[in-house]
């Protein structure tokens, strides 16, 4: 079987109670009337809402993922989340790596694996970002910097049922800017190769590598039919159900 497409939306730091529950449900509903989606749908919001989008969702296959994680699974760790507590409120995916919390938090890919880690243990899939500046682009080291960063987060437990890779050019994030589609079909065969070299051919070959960076409906087609391109990590056509929607149908397109 080949991989199946995955649509996840990274709401970020938005939305309030009733933005979230309307947002939830919208999806949710929309996607009850898909008979059989065509890619596995997630949806990404902040952990306040966690709980109260869990219940948006129920009888939807929509599933819940959070944005980043804890490592120790309880104690004296405040402001901290556990990847026990995640899996306790109705998730299945963590988001971990995300550019803006390597910035914002100083993350380093060592960090990433051992989130990614204490995610499995709590019986979490994960979702490693990966991603170049606009310098590292201009000079030429966007694939080593990827194939680094890439080597560097995945855990030697990391499998393509346990984990996912998601390219997001930091330039792109939230720029309306996106790399050509042969710059993206370039760069996500380069890390099925580092995810070969770190956890053997297999995993790779059946890894999802999802786009994130300024994907929407209106360019999601191009960049989603692309070979090694199995899905997108949205963020801001996340928030708007209607193009979350759009992008989603786009998956059943041949
Ligand atoms: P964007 O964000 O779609 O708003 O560019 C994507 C992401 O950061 O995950």
């Amino acid at each position: 079987m080949f991989r199946k497409k995955m649509i996840a939306g990274n709401w970020k730091m938005n939305g309030l109670l009733k933005d979230g529950v309307c947002l939830a449900k919208d999806i949710a509903e929309a996607t009850k009337k898909i008979k059989k989606p065509a890619c596995k749908i997630l949806v990404c919001p902040p952990f306040t809402l966690l709980t109260t989008v869990k219940k948006a969702l129920r009888g939807s296959v929509v599933e819940l993922g959070a944005q980043d994680c804890a490592l120790a699974p309880k104690g004296a760790h405040t402001g901290d989340i556990s990847p026990e507590m995640l899996k306790d409120a109705g998730c299945s995916y963590v988001i971990l790596g995300h550019s803006e919390r390597r910035t914002d938090h100083a993350e380093i890919s060592k960090t990433v694996r051992h989130k990614a880690e204490a995610a499995y243990r709590a019986g979490l899939k994960v979702i490693i970002c990966v991603g170049e500046t606009e310098e590292q682009r201009n000079s030429g080291d966007a694939f080593d910097v990827c194939r680094r960063q890439v080597r560097a987060s995945l855990p030697a437990k990391a499998t393509s049922t346990n984990t996912v890779i998601a390219y997001e050019p930091v330039w792109a994030i939230g720029t309306g800017k996106t790399p050509t589609p042969a710059d993206v079909q370039e760069m996500h065969e380069e890390i099925r190769i580092a995810v070969a070299s770190k956890i053997g051919k297999r995993n790779a070959y059946n890894m999802h590598i999802l786009y994130g960076g300024s994907m929407k409906p209106s360019n999601a087609e191009e960049l989603l039919k692309l070979k090694d391109v199995d899905g997108g990590l949205i963020g801001g056509a996340s928030l708007k159900a209607a193009d979350f929607m759009d992008i989603i149908k786009l998956t059943s397109k041949k």
